[in-house]
């Protein structure tokens, strides 16, 4: 079987995405009763990171080491990566060395050329387009509290980038409804959206993007690599907070995500990500598990 990679949610199939978070509960699970699994003993991980992470990396790093490998972080600063070595010959000399690489990077390309000249699973850690790592943890996290999510209705106010992207694969791939709500400037990718088909719907309007939501999901309104337009996107975003009269707009019950970094005051109000509807801190952890499960499907399962 050729090599399996992690580049998007549409890598792996439905059954084997809902799978995974059947395992990386199990896998939660054995955590906490201090249960040892170490599946990936002698084997390594490459984590290369040309932007910052807090989250991915503790994750990453930790997961390996309580499946019984190892990680190695590797920067740009003091890697040939930052000095122009050509993507294909990294791609074939790190993956003659370690069992799989995670990548965290800007252009979407960059990722698929480094997968294309892989010979062991490469890992989306967060692209321009997508963060579908993000969304094992979000999925996760909603299966934790309320069960499969077929059928329910999903918002995503703000920026049509990564993250909205991976949530418009997500809808396809565990059939729920999304919402999204961006300024105009700011659409998700129109190919993305066709994909999805019909469970995706735009709106101008915040407030009747929420109308019936049983999850409402924001994320920052400059990404890394835009910190220099922070203060025109201010402005531009300013009509979509995710504050407590657009909760209100949703369902009584429903739960409030950001994938954090979160920035209190812009596009979340402090009373909604530390109130009684958010799940962050859980979806926060489950960037862990989740991706404890993926590494295990990838190296083993499937590698
Ligand atoms: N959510 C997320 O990917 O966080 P980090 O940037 O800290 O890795
Ligand atoms: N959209 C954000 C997500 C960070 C996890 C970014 O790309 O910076």
């Amino acid at each position: 079987m050729s090599t399996r990679h992690f580049l998007t949610l549409t890598d792996l199939s439905s059954d084997e995405l809902h799978q995974l978070m059947a395992r990386a509960i199990e896998l939660k699970q054995w955590q906490r009763e201090g249960r040892i699994h170490e599946p990936l003993k002698n084997r390594v991980l490459a984590m290369v990171f040309e932007k910052s992470s807090t989250r991915t990396r503790v994750s990453f790093e930790t997961g390996m080491a309580q499946l019984g490998g190892h990680a190695l972080f590797l920067s740009p600063r003091d890697t040939q990566f930052g000095r122009g070595e050509p993507i294909e010959d990294s791609a074939r000399v790190l993956s003659r060395m370690v069992d799989a690489i995670m990548i965290r990077t800007f252009e979407h390309e960059k990722i698929e050329l480094f997968a294309a000249y892989s010979r062991v699973p490469v890992i989306n850690a967060l692209t321009d387009q997508y963060h579908p790592c993000q969304l094992l943890a979000d999925m996760q996290t909603w299966f934790e509290q309320r069960g499969d999510i077929k059928g329910a209705t999903v918002t995503f106010i703000g920026d049509g980038n990564n993250m909205c992207h991976s949530y418009i694969n997500a809808a396809l791939q565990f059939d729920f409804r999304l919402h999204v709500a961006t300024p105009a400037a700011y659409k998700p990718d129109p190919a993305i959206i066709a994909a999805a088909g019909e469970r995706i719907s735009l709106f101008e309007h915040p407030l009747e993007a929420a109308k019936g939501a049983d999850l409402i999901v924001t994320d920052v309104w400059a990404s890394m690599g835009q910190e220099e337009e922070q203060a025109k996107r201010e402005k531009e975003f300013a009509e979509f907070q995710v504050n407590s009269t657009l909760m209100q707009a949703a369902n009584r019950d429903a739960l409030f995500m950001h994938c954090l970094p979160a920035h209190r005051g812009e596009e979340v109000t402090a009373d909604v990500i530390d109130g009684p509807q958010s799940v962050v801190w859980d979806e926060a952890e489950n960037r862990l598990h989740a991706q404890k499960a993926l590494l295990e499907f990838l190296m083993v399962e499937t590698g």
